[in-house]
C-alpha cells in the first residue's frame, strides 16, 4: 500500500504540518501504523519522558528480508549508534565523549574562521557563483577535517566510505544486496579510520585525539568516533547552504546574527523528525499507546508551531528559542554548539561580503527525502559594489 502521508509530505511538507496542527498535532496514522506528533508541545513531552524508548532498530532491522548473519551484523553496528542506545549504557558513553566536544567548542570559531577565509581568497566571488560546489561543500569539509584534525582527502575518504551505511538509516525497505553494501560500507569505514589512527595521521588537541585520550581505542569506542564523524556532515552541509539562502533572502530585515542563525535552524530542520518506541502501555494527551507501538515526532513541524512562534514561517526577531532541531531531552544532539558556533562565523563571513557585492539568488531548489530535507541547488549572483 503506497503511504498516502510520505506522499503528502513531500508533495508540500509545511502545508501538510499545517493540516496535521488543525486536526490536534497529535493522532495515529495507518499509513505509518505509528503515532504521529506536529505540535511543538506534544514533541517536548514524549522526548524528554523516560517511557520511550530510542532502541528501536533492532525492531526495525527484524522487519527486513535478509538473512541472519546480515540481520546480526547491521544490529551489532547500530546497537553502538549513540542515537539508537538508551540507559545507563547510552549516558555512560555520552558523559564520556562530553569532555572532548566541550573542549573543540572552545576552538570551533577559530576553526570556522580559518576555514572560510581560506576558501574567500580563492577568488570565486564573480558573477553567478553556484554556492553548494563552491562555498557549502568546501567549507564543510575543510572545517570538519580540521575540527577532528585529519586531513581533508582522509576526511573526505572516510564519508565516502560511510555513504552506504548512512543511508541505511534513512532508507525504509531492505533486501540481502543492500545490507551487503551497507555492511561492506560499515567495514570499510571502520578500517579507513583505523589505518589512520595506526599511522597517527592526526593532529595533537583536535577532535580525534581528544577522544582517542578520553575513550581509548576498543571497538566501543572506535564505534562512538566512527559514529561522530560521520554523524554531523550532512546536516552541518545543509545548515550551511540555508544559512546562506536565508541570509540573503532576507537581508532587509536587519536582524542580529544570533538570532538569524536560530531562526535559519529553526525554519529549515535538515532531520525533519524523531522516532520512539514505547516501552509500556500508556496514555499521553488522552491517547492511549500501546507498548512496542512507533511514535514519530516531526520536529521540523514543531518548529513552525503556530502556538509557540509567530509569526511561524518567517524569520523574526520576535521569535524565542526552544527550537527542536537538535532533539530535545537525553539524546539532544552533542553537536550543537558545534553547528551554532560555525553559522556564527559564516554570519559575519557574509556580512563581510556584503560590503563587498550586492548578492542576490539567481536560482534555489529544495530536496525533500521525508527523512532528510536540504537545498539541492543554490545559485548566486555577486557584483562587486564598486561597479553597481
Ligand atoms: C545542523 C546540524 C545538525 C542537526 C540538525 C542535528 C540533528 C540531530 C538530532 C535531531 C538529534 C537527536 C536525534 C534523536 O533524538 O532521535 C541529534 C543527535 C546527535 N547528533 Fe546531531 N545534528 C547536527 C549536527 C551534528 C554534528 C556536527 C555532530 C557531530 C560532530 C552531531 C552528532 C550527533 C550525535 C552523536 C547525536 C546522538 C546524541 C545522542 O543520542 O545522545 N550532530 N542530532
Amino acid at each position: 500500500m503506497e503511504n498516502l502521508t510520505i506522499k503528502k509530505i513531500l508533495d508540500d511538507r509545511y502545508s501538510y504540518y499545517l493540516e496535521a496542527q488543525k486536526r490536534g498535532g497529535f493522532y495515529w496514522d495507518e499509513y505509518f501504523k505509528s503515532w504521529v506528533v506536529f505540535d511543538h508541545e506534544t514533541i517536548n513531552l514524549i522526548l524528554k519522558d523516560e517511557r520511550f524508548t530510542a532502541k528501536r532498530k533492532s525492531k526495525y532491522i527484524e522487519m527486513f528480508n535478509i538473512d541472519d548473519e546480515y540481520k546480526k551484523a547491521l544490529n551489532n553496528f547500530y546497537s553502538k549508534w549513540l542515537m539508537y542506545m538508551d540507559g545507563e549504557e547510552h549516558i555512560h558513553l555520552k558523559r564520556k565523549i562530553q569532555k572532548p566536544i566541550s573542549n573543540i567548542n572552545r576552538e570551533v570559531t577559530q576553526i570556522a574562521d580559518t576555514s572560510l577565509n581560506l576558501i574567500t581568497n580563492s577568488n570565486i566571488f564573480l558573477g553567478d557563483v553556484d554556492v553548494i560546489n563552491n562555498i557549502a561543500i568546501p567549507f564543510t569539509n575543510n572545517f570538519f577535517a580540521s575540527l577532528f584534525g585529519i586531513n581533508e582527502d582522509d576526511y573526505s575518504n572516510i564519508l565516502n566510505k560511510a555513504k552506504d551505511a548512512l543511508k541505511f538509516l534513512w532508507v525504509p525497505s531492505h533486501n540481502n544486496e543492500e545490507a551487503i553494501k551497507t555492511i561492506t560500507s560499515i567495514n570499510n569505514t571502520y578500517s579507513t579510520i583505523s589505518e589512520i589512527i595506526e599511522n597517527k595521521r592526526y593532529s595533537e588537541n583536535r577532535l580525534l585525539d581528544l577522544m582517542i585520550k578520553e575513550v581509548g581505542l576498543n571497538d566501543d569506542s572506535l564505534a562512538l568516533i566512527v559514529n561522530l564523524i560521520v554523524d554531523g556532515h550532512d546536516p552541518f552541509l545543509s545548515s550551511v547552504k540555508s544559512y546562506i539562502y536565508f541570509h540573503i533572502k532576507y537581508k532587509v530585515r536587519n536582524i542580529k546574527n544570533k538570532q538569524m542563525v536560530e531562526e535559519t535552524l529553526r525554519l529549515e530542520c535538515p532531520f525533519p523528525l524523531c522516532a520512539r518506541l514505547s516501552k509500556e502501555d500508556l496514555v499521553v494527551k488522552s491517547n492511549k499507546i500501546q507498548k512496542g507501538e512507533r511514535v514519530i515526532l516531526f520536529i521540523s513541524s514543531g518548529n513552525r508551531d503556530l502556538k509557540k512562534y509567530c509569526p511561524a514561517d518567517t524569520i523574526s526577531e520576535l521569535n524565542s528559542s526552544e527550537i527542536q532541531t537538535f532533539g530535545v531531552g537525553v539524546h539532544y544532539c552533542i553537536g550543537a554548539t558545534v553547528t551554532r558556533q560555525a553559522l556564527l562565523s559564516l554570519a559575519k563571513k557574509m556580512n563581510n561580503l556584503e560590503q563587498l557585492y550586492e548578492i542576490n539568488i539567481l536560482e534555489s531548489k529544495w530536496e525533500d527525502s521525508f527523512g532528510f530535507r536540504t537545498l539541492d541547488k543554490l545559485k548566486l549572483k555577486f557584483i562587486e559594489t564598486s561597479i553597481v
